[in-house]
C-alpha cells in the first residue's frame, strides 16, 4: 500500500525559505514525518517536489495506478492551477490538500483554491504537523470508503 506525497514550487526550500511563515525545518524533514506515521498503518511512501506545474500533473496521474492516495501541498498552484485541478478530478484516488501556513490570515489572493473543491480534504494551518494530519485523515478515508 503506497501515498503519493506530493510537494509544488519552492517547497525544496523548506527550512530556508521565509522560515517566519513556513519554519526551519526541511522537506526532508516533512518526508521523514509522513514516512513515519503511514508506517504505523502499513503504508508506504513515495515523495515527489517539483517547481513545475506539468511534472505535477504527470504525477498526480501516475497516482491512479501506483498509489491508494495522494497528500500534496501544491503551494502557489493551489491558487492558478486548472491543470492540477482537472487532473485530481480525472483520478478516482482520494487527494488531500495541505498548507503549511494558515493561507487564510494571509494575503487575499491566497484564500482562494482551485483544488478543494475536487479534493476529499484539506488541512491548513498547522505548520509542519499539518502533513501528518493529512497522512492520517487520508489513511482513515482509504481505510473507511475511498474518496
Ligand atoms: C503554501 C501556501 C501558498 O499560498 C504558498 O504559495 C506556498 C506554501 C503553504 O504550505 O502554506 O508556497 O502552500
Amino acid at each position: 500500500k503506497r501515498l503519493f506525497l506530493i510537494n509544488g514550487p519552492n517547497l525544496n526550500r523548506l527550512g530556508k525559505r521565509e522560515p517566519d511563515t513556513y519554519g526551519k525545518k526541511s522537506l526532508d524533514d516533512v518526508v521523514t514525518l509522513v514516512e513515519q506515521a503511514a508506517a504505523d498503518y502499513g503504508y508506504e511512501v513515495t515523495s515527489f517536489q517539483s517547481n513545475h506545474e506539468g511534472d505535477l500533473v504527470d504525477w498526480i496521474q501516475r497516482a491512479e495506478e501506483e498509489a491508494e492516495g495522494i497528500i500534496i501541498n501544491p503551494a502557489a498552484y493551489t491558487h492558478t492551477s486548472i491543470a492540477l485541478r482537472d487532473a485530481i478530478s480525472a483520478i478516482s484516488k482520494p487527494v488531500v490538500e495541505i498548507h503549511i501556513s494558515n493561507v487564510h490570515e494571509r494575503e487575499s489572493f491566497r484564500h482562494i483554491s482551485m483544488l478543494a473543491p475536487v479534493c476529499s480534504g484539506q488541512v491548513v494551518g498547522f505548520g509542519i504537523d499539518g502533513y501528518r494530519l493529512a497522512a492520517l485523515g487520508m489513511i482513515q478515508k482509504i481505510e473507511s470508503e475511498g474518496r
